[in-house]
This record gives structure tokens, C-alpha cells and sequence, in this order.
């Protein structure tokens, strides 16, 4: 009998994803967040043919010094920074990943982040639930509109572009900063203006949404210079990678006022938020859930699978391969 591979899925996912696994593999789960720490992953990782990550997963080199059966590591995200991809590829370990399919979904999540944070909508939720409303208030909870705005887009990527397309239909003007410029028909698609700067770029937003992937250039990025480049009443939303923005600056800069708001999905020592943004005004914070609906999680989790079912099985999933 041929032996099936070994396949480690480092925390429980949908049924659908883990029944199809199951189906053609020897799989274990293990239990939620066991996996968040590389002494156990280096431990364990020898005795698998492959592995379905989270993006909690810290899979350095180290880690994949000890993968010696490993054939595929596939995230169950678009990002890949818990992953030490050079290092996989020189053990001649494939790397897969999960884009297109939480691109609009992510840039919807996004958006409403934009929305909810520009209105106050957390704290005026928060005021209701503690009793506060007592009617109609010509000066209570008031925000900016987002019409004639100028949303900055960091990483004019697949979501950067998804965001744009909406903000477009709340009548925003858009620029972006990006590595390299996007082509001509595309900016003229999304009417979206290069600023190859990153100062200038800073200094023209009333709102700057992050969008790039965490590397070794995009790491704290947005820093206490960078946000002294902001107009005081610009808004940071940061749906993308934690450590983008260095978290201490940027509450500094929230309790100052030296800054507008923020609206985080995301944190640079996840899962800790800087205790001085739990306080911070103008301030809303969410749990890492942009891409969070059931049709897209399912479908990030299918991708994924796909990418080991094919790479260890020889089968003909949809998948996507970083390397
Ligand atoms: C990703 O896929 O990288 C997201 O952060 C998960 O929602």
C-alpha cells in the first residue's frame, strides 16, 4: 500500500478544508496556537511531508533546518513574512500562499475600517452601550467626510488597487507610493496619482492606508519621522502587517494629537497591542479580521490545501506557488 504523506495543520480550519486533507493525507491538526512558537515547530516539523501554516507560525531558518521530509509549506494567508522563504528554497522546500481570492473581500473590510474610524463609529457604539445617548446631538461624535478627501494608498498591490476602486466611488481623490510604478492604463483606470516620494506623498494625505507586504525595506516604515510627515488631522489605517508601523511612535503620536486617528487590523507584536493604543483617541481596533468571512476563509483554506494535495499527492488543485 503506498503510504500517504504527513501533513501537519498547525490549528483547526473549516471541516470542508481539513475532510479534503484527510481524504488523500495521514493529517494531524494541532490545537490553536500550539504552533505560535519555533521550538515546537522545530520539534515536530521532521516528521511531516507537509504543512498547512497560519501567518502566527514563526518558520525561520532554524525551523527549516530540522524540515528534513518537508516538501511544501502552505500559508493559510496572502503574506508570507512568518516564512523563511530563502531558506525553504535552498532545501528545495516549496512555499505556497493564498492571494486573489481574499482581495475583495480584505479591501471591503478595509474600506469599512476607513469608514468606521473617520465617523468615530467605535466610540459612539461604546458611548450608546454605556448609557450615554440622551438624543440627537448637533455637535456629538463628529468625524470627517471622506468625499473630496485624499486617501494615500502604501503597495498599489491587488487589495491597494481594490481599495482604490471604492474609495473612486466615495468621490476620493487617490495617490499612492509604491516600489515601482504601476502602468499608465492601469493608473488612468483607477485615476490614481505615483508619488515616487515617500515625503511628499505623506504630507498630501487626509487619509494613508497601508497596504504593502512586511519585508525588510517596509519594516517600520511609518516611524516617528514618517509620521511627523502627516497633516495633524490625517487618519493611518494599517489592515496589512503590524510591524509596518512602529507602534510605540504611532501611539505617541495618537495621544499627542500629533496625528488624526488610526484604525488597526493589524499589530507589530501580535497578538499584544501597545497598551498606550488601547487608550489612545480617535482610535479603532480590530482582531486581525479583514479578510474574515466565511466564503473567503473557506476559500483561503482550499488554496492552501490545493497547493499540498498537488505538491504530495500529484493531484490538480487550484494553488498558488511563491516558490
Ligand atoms: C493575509 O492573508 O495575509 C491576511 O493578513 C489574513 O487575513
Amino acid at each position: 500500500m503506498v503510504k500517504k504523506p504527513r501533513v501537519l495543520l498547525t490549528e483547526p480550519v473549516f471541516e470542508e478544508v481539513a475532510g479534503l486533507l484527510s481524504k488523500h493525507t495521514e493529517l494531524t491538526i494541532g490545537q490553536r496556537g500550539t504552533y505560535n512558537n519555533k521550538e515546537k515547530l522545530k520539534d515536530e516539523i521532521g516528521g511531516y511531508d507537509a504543512l498547512l501554516s497560519m501567518l502566527s507560525n514563526p518558520i525561520d531558518r532554524s525551523v527549516i533546518e530540522q524540515a528534513d521530509n518537508l516538501k511544501i509549506i502552505a500559508n493559510h494567508a496572502v503574506g508570507f513574512n512568518n516564512i523563511d522563504v530563502e531558506a525553504a528554497k535552498q532545501k528545495g522546500i516549496r512555499v505556497a500562499n493564498t492571494p486573489d481570492v481574499l482581495t475583495e473581500t480584505t479591501a471591503e473590510g478595509t474600506f469599512a475600517l476607513i469608514l468606521a474610524t473617520v465617523r468615530k463609529f467605535s466610540d459612539a457604539e461604546r458611548s450608546l452601550r454605556e448609557g450615554a445617548f440622551d438624543g440627537w446631538h448637533p455637535t456629538g461624535f463628529l468625524g470627517a467626510d471622506l468625499h473630496g478627501q485624499t486617501l494615500g494608498i502604501i503597495g498599489m498591490g491587488r487589495i491597494g488597487q481594490a481599495l482604490a476602486r471604492r474609495a473612486r466611488c466615495f468621490g476620493m481623490s487617490i495617490i499612492y507610493h509604491n516600489r515601482t510604478r504601476l502602468p499608465l492604463e492601469t493608473e488612468r483606470s483607477l485615476d490614481a496619482r505615483f508619488y515616487p516620494n515617500l515625503e511628499d506623498f505623506l504630507s498630501e494625505c487626509d487619509i494613508l492606508s497601508i497596504n504593502c507586504p512586511l519585508t525588510d525595506e517596509t519594516h517600520h516604515l511609518i516611524n516617528a519621522q514618517t509620521l511627523s510627515q502627516l497633516k495633524p488631522t490625517a487618519i493611518l489605517i494599517n489592515a496589512s502587517r503590524g510591524p509596518i508601523v512602529e507602534e510605540a511612535a504611532l501611539a505617541q503620536a495618537l495621544h499627542e494629537n500629533r496625528i488624526g486617528g488610526a484604525g488597526l487590523d493589524v499589530y507589530e507584536f501580535e497578538p499584544e497591542v501597545h497598551p498606550l493604543l488601547l487608550t489612545a483617541p480617535n482610535t479603532v481596533l480590530l482582531p486581525h479580521i479583514t479578510s474574515a468571512t466565511n466564503k473567503t476563509r473557506k476559500a483561503m483554506g482550499m488554496l492552501a490545501a490545493g497547493a499540498i494535495l498537488n505538491t504530495c499527492c500529484g493531484l490538480d488543485y487550484p494553488c498558488n506557488y511563491i516558490t
